[in-house]
């Protein structure tokens, strides 16, 4: 069985890992071709080129990687002037003896590696933030203070404005049965620079390991930094749990966190059989599928985890 797991803005690269995966490539290379994609598309504001930048203006990237066969994971965080994360991640994990750089180190890297540098920022996103900047906060530049006073006011400031596509997630699983995750965005618009999602975080925003199953979270990445939620779900379904049971009990797990700016988590997830679930915080995300006797890829609505107050 081979198949393709995403969050819904994935929609653009599910069919290009599907090819991978049919000509017999690796999950590795399905995810990051498919991530690519999305990274390349200028009508997303969340991933790549045409991300929505940080409080200064500038698009930091965040970024990851992990083989469920051998564990091995690269990442990038707070990544700046390359299109390609997920692929600087990659080389991280296939170059370099360590799982994670960020900054200017992951810049250099990704000189060294041979990657092509690219402007960013777009005039459609450089336009918003300007309007941002213009409409709401022009002090916000200043410095922590400034910052703090604004979220106070504003706190949907910090939140992503376009939460529908927020970060990419991709699982995919080869013909040999691996899996691979893959996680990359843009972050938080206007967030304070330097800050670094958990999509960079292996552990916190993607997880995979052959034996159980791979998951890839989207949303408020500061919660699932905070609950280590991909490995818990993995860690959940080694402990038995169904991947129905082991996404709820994570995303029950947030709701026990205290935050200020407390904003929906949703996952995806994928066991080595190829069954997967998708679920969310809120009630109105969607995810795609695609196995290798699909046509197209499939979009549908994800299970929704409402606080436990909120049951009937
Ligand atoms: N989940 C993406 C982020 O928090 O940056």
């Amino acid at each position: 069985m081979i198949k393709v797991v995403a969050s819904a803005n994935g929609i653009v690269g599910i069919g290009a890992a599907l090819d991978v995966l049919k000509r017999g490539g690796s999950a590795i290379s399905a995810v990051e071709a498919g991530i690519k994609l999305v990274e390349d598309n200028p009508l997303d504001h969340t991933v790549g080129y045409a991300g929505l930048p940080n409080l200064l203006g500038e698009v930091e990237l965040d970024a990851s990687i992990m083989d469920g066969r051998t564990r091995a994971a690269g990442a990038v965080g707070a990544f700046k002037d390359y299109p390609y994360a997920i692929s600087v991640a990659r080389k991280v994990m296939e170059e370099l003896p360590h799982c994670f750089l960020v900054g200017e180190g992951a810049r250099r890297f990704a000189r060294e590696m041979g990657f092509e540098a690219k402007e960013l920022l777009t005039d459609v996103a450089e336009e918003k933030w300007k309007r941002m900047m213009d409409e709401h906060a022009p002090e916000l530049s200043r410095g922590r203070d400034a910052y703090m006073d604004r979220i106070r006011d504003f706190v949907r400031l910090t939140r992503d404005p376009e939460r529908p596509n927020e970060t990419v997630n991709f699982i995919a699983l080869d013909s040999r049965g691996s899996l691979c995750c893959g996680v990359s965005t843009s972050g938080w618009a206007w967030k304070y620079p330097g800050r670094v999602g958990d999509s960079a975080v292996i552990g916190a925003g993607n997880y995979a390991d052959d034996r159980w199953g791979a998951c890839a979270c989207t949303g408020r990445g500061e919660l699932a930094i905070r609950a280590a939620t991909a490995r818990s779900v993995v860690l959940y379904l080694s402990q038995g749990m169904s991947l129905p049971q082991a996404g709820e009990r994570a995303l029950e797990d947030l709701y026990q966190l205290e935050d200020a700016y407390f904003g929906p988590v949703s996952l995806i997830v994928m066991n080595p059989r190829g069954e997967h679930v998708a679920m969310s915080i809120a009630d109105d995300m969607e995810y795609v599928y695609q196995d290798g006797e699909m046509m197209e890829p499939k979009k549908l609505g994800r299970h929704h985890v409402p606080r436990p107050g909120d049951r009937s």
